[in-house]
């Protein structure tokens, strides 16, 4: 079976393409980070999507390839609404037209997280631009019968140094620092780890499932909560760490207080933060990532 992976650069694309490419032939792309083991693909320029996609003609596509920070996305609309909406359709035309299948990464930012908890059939309403960019993608749905949305939640984890900054990181490269830092206590988070999500993924390629997944942990925590857990992991002094109840509720654009997905089309059990920071803390060789 022949995979294109878009994003093959990113946090979660390096973890996925780890995991499965002994199992299927794996075409990764990236698109400003350069590697000897990708090939170059970028989205924003939608002609080369099926100059790719017929020079590789894949069986499946894993699209994961996002424009995924917020103030970008809210500041330059039209690109975010070409790479993570109109080129994610485009994509799904070329797979129906090949008749190969899709599976979407999107976000739980497609929801406000005001009147949940949202099983799969729950009206979005995203409060930001990229929520609204994630969710135009997921119209791929009405495009290609042979379709995945995968809706993830905040993902952590450890692939190498060169990952991009995630809360975990950014917790031990303060507390490292020995800097005193504010968490905010209000918003209320479901943490997922790329291993999970990447072997979910795997499970979803070798299945002939389609529609709306919901991917999420199942113990509700703030990023006070789970700073205190990366500092009792990695034997940090929690004295560093100071709770902020007020700290992002004026933050723009705004994030959802409370996105809780219900996983009701499948039983994996997504792993507890305690035992994920435990696996990223032996993958990182037992020190700061820092070290
Ligand atoms: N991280 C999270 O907490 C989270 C939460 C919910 C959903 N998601 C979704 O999960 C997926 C992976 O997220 P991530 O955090 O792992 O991503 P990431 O590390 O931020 O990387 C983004 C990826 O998209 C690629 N990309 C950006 N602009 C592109 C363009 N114009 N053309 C082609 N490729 C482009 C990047 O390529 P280069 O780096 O080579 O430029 C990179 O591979 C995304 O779809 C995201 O929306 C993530």
């Amino acid at each position: 079976m022949k995979i294109l992976l878009t994003g093959g650069s990113s946090f979660l694309g390096k973890k996925t393409l780890s995991l499965i490419s002994d199992s299927f032939n794996v075409i990764g792309t990236f698109n400003s980070k350069r590697s000897e083991k990708l090939i170059h693909l970028d989205l924003s320029d939608i002609a080369q999507i099926s100059k790719i996609f017929n020079e590789i003609l894949p069986d499946v596509v894993l699209h994961l390839a996002s424009i995924t920070d917020l103030s970008i996305c809210e500041n330059n609309q039209e690109m975010a609404k070409i790479v993570n909406s109109i080129a994610t359709l485009e994509l799904a035309r070329m797979c129906d037209l090949n008749n190969a299948r899709m599976i979407y990464i999107s976000s739980d930012y497609v929801f406000s997280g005001n009147d949940g908890p949202y099983d799969e059939h729950a009206k979005p309403g995203p409060l930001s631009y990229y929520g609204q960019s994630k969710l135009g993608g997921e119209e791929i749905l009405s495009i290609l019968n042979n379709s995945v949305v995968c809706r993830i939640p905040i993902l952590y984890g450890f692939n190498d140094q060169d990952d991009k900054e995630t809360f975990v990181s950014q917790v031990l490269r303060k507390t490292d620092n020995k800097e005193k830092f504010r968490v905010d206590n209000h918003r209320i988070k479901y943490p997922v780890l790329i291993d999970d999500v990447a072997i979910f993924i795997k499970t979803l390629v070798e299945s002939t499932e389609t529609g709306i997944f919901h991917l999420s942990s199942k113990l509700p925590l703030t990023r006070y909560d789970w700073a205190l857990k990366i500092a009792e992991t990695f034997d940090i002094p929690a004295t560093l760490i100071k709770k902020d109840d007020e700290l992002e509720k004026d933050a723009f654009p705004p994030r959802p207080v409370d996105v809780d997905l219900l996983n009701t089309r499948h039983d994996f059990v997504f792993r507890s933060v305690d035992e994920g920071l435990r696996i990223i803390k032996e993958q990182m060789g037992n020190k700061s990532h820092l070290n």
